[in-house]
């Protein structure tokens, strides 16, 4: 059983190794494929995915295991997804909410008509891609699934992010599904500060072969910049929010005996400079 598998272990160094190990490896090599496809929980809500999704199975089997598992352990947050596309993992992610975390909504923020813009030189994805979609189409059916915790929220990211994350106050799940390096970069550096401790940031695509711009966003901003490291690299990767705790020193290389020898030298050249001026001569 699923249930019996005491998720949720400590953050140490900013992740759970533990936890990592039992989703990534479980899903790869273990038993967990089997035991989450028979799950009624995750039947439904991949139900409400069906052909409407781009993201494979193993991944929604993970957003599946934080959403029911992990996420009810952590401080209340929303889930927020940046690029849903014809929103089968908002739906999926939605349908799991509703059931395992009272009061969660779940924001998807797309244009709705395809990738708005790239940059040649890192990403292979180009402006227009994904633009088959129809946005009317996914906000009555998400009516008619009565999915009431789903917000769909239209435009470009840097149009639409600001008022979304206002309104959410804190998140415990972002799920970066959005190709190019702009964008990644931005889901990630938009949203870093509403993450509730121990919240999850899940890269859909920054361990494909068709998105090096994501990856270089997730190496640059998260791993080079933030100094965080992955709870996990399959399906996708996953890393965790701990803030940082308070700087001891103003600057890294500052420390106590830096500041001692500092001061000490510079009362020591000004006394040198007064006595050269005479100070303190009769
Ligand atoms: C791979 S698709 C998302 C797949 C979706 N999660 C699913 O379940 O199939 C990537 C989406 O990101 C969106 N996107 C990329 N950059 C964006 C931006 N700056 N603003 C808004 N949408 C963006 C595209 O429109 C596209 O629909």
């Amino acid at each position: 059983m699923l249930e019996d598998l005491q998720w949720g272990a400590e953050l140490v160094g900013g992740r759970s190794i533990r936890d990592g190990y039992r989703r990534g490896w479980g899903l790869e090599h273990g038993d967990l494929r089997e035991k989450i496809a028979a799950d009624p929980d995750f039947q439904s809500a991949a139900k409400l995915a069906e052909g409407r999704s781009v993201v494979g199975i193993d991944k929604l089997m993970n957003l599946f295991l934080l959403v029911k598992f992990f996420l009810p352990k952590l401080p209340f947050g929303h889930i927020m997804e940046f690029g849903s596309f014809r929103g089968g993992s908002a739906f999926f992610l939605a349908s799991l909410a509703a059931r395992f975390l009272p009061g969660a909504r779940v924001y998807a923020l797309d244009t709705f008509s395809g990738i708005p813009e790239s940059d040649a030189s890192v990403d292979a994805h180009g402006a227009g891609d994904f633009d088959n979609t129809d946005f009317d189409e996914i906000a009555s059916s998400a009516k008619r699934f009565g999915l009431h915790n789903l917000r769909l929220v239209r435009g470009k990211f840097s149009d639409t992010a600001g008022t979304a994350i206002a309104e959410a106050g804190t998140l415990a799940l972002v799920h970066i599904d959005c190709d190019t390096h702009e964008s990644v970069k931005f889901a990630y550096q938009v949203s870093k500060r509403c993450l509730v401790h121990g919240g999850y940031f899940v890269f859909d695509d920054s361990i494909g072969s068709s998105c090096i711009g994501a990856t270089q966003a997730v190496e640059q901003e998260v791993i080079q910049r933030d100094k965080r490291l992955s709870e996990q690299i399959f399906p996708h990767h996953v890393f965790r929010n701990q803030p940082s705790r308070p700087r001891r020193s103003i600057h890294p290389k500052v420390n106590t005996w830096n500041v001692v020898l500092a001061v000490s030298l510079t009362a020591l050249i000004c006394a040198l400079v007064l006595v050269r001026m005479g100070w303190g001569a009769p």
